[in-house]
């Protein structure tokens, strides 16, 4: 065992929160006190990104005129995604898929501008900015469960307008609309999974060993 293993009890809570982070979409109206949103931007910060180069960009939503414009933005899209999943179309508009007008914080993460000078990692691969904001992202995600807050990522927006609407520079990219709030509940396992959209994976269908699609020896 490694010497710089935690102690167990810690261990644990970290799979704990891993297992049981849920996206959120039902939220409880109770205001997120202010030090505990500030720890989450704050364990976002701590993220790893590509070349140190921290893309990550939050714009908290105080205005309720802007979180409803921001709502008709999700709604939009919402329909237009209906309409583009053909025969899952019903289906999917059953389906609750965000909570932005229900939860007590709306935060709006971007890719910052001026990312293009960035070339340590992103030669190749210049997606490796938004993979880096993902990260910051998954770390709000599990100190958010940690704290006992539910979070939802909506990416249901066209990016072009939120970003207009919030008056993003040239070159900033909205990628998540976040809700995060008390809830009352966290469901067991995915929505997506309860309402039978989707199902999880298994793990061993998913690693390969030396080719693809060769499965690891047993
Ligand atoms: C990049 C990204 C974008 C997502 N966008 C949405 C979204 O627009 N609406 C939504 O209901 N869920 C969204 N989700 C949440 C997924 O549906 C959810 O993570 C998945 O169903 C697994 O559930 P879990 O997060 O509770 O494990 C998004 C998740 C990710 C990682």
């Amino acid at each position: 065992m490694s010497r710089h293993r935690y102690p167990q009890t810690e261990v644990d809570a970290v799979y704990r929160a891993i297992a049981e982070r849920r996206d959120v979409r039902h939220f409880l109206p109770d205001p997120v006190d202010p030090a505990l949103l500030q720890r989450l931007l704050h364990a976002a910060h701590l993220g790893p990104s590509v070349g140190f180069m921290q893309p990550w960009r939050f714009v908290r939503i105080a205005s309720p005129t802007l979180r409803n414009d921001i709502h008709a933005l999700v709604e939009q899209e919402r329909v237009l995604t209906a309409q583009a999943l053909g025969q899952r179309e019903d289906e999917f508009m059953r389906l609750k898929v965000e909570g932005i007008r229900d939860c007590g914080e709306v935060i709006v993460v971007a890719l910052m501008p001026d990312r293009e000078p960035h070339i340590f990692g992103r030669r190749t691969l210049p997606e490796m900015d938004l993979a880096s904001v993902a990260c910051a992202i998954q770390n709000m995600w599990l100190a958010a469960r940690a704290e006992g807050l539910g979070m939802g990522w909506v990416s249901l927006f066209d990016a072009a307008q939120l970003a207009q609407l919030l008056h993003m520079p040239a070159g900033a990219k909205p990628v998540a609309i976040l809700c995060l709030g008390h809830v009352q509940e966290f469901y067991a396992r995915p929505m997506l999974e309860q309402e039978g959209w989707a199902g999880r994976q298994q793990l061993d269908d998913l690693i390969f060993s030396d080719t693809w699609g060769q499965r690891q020896p047993r």
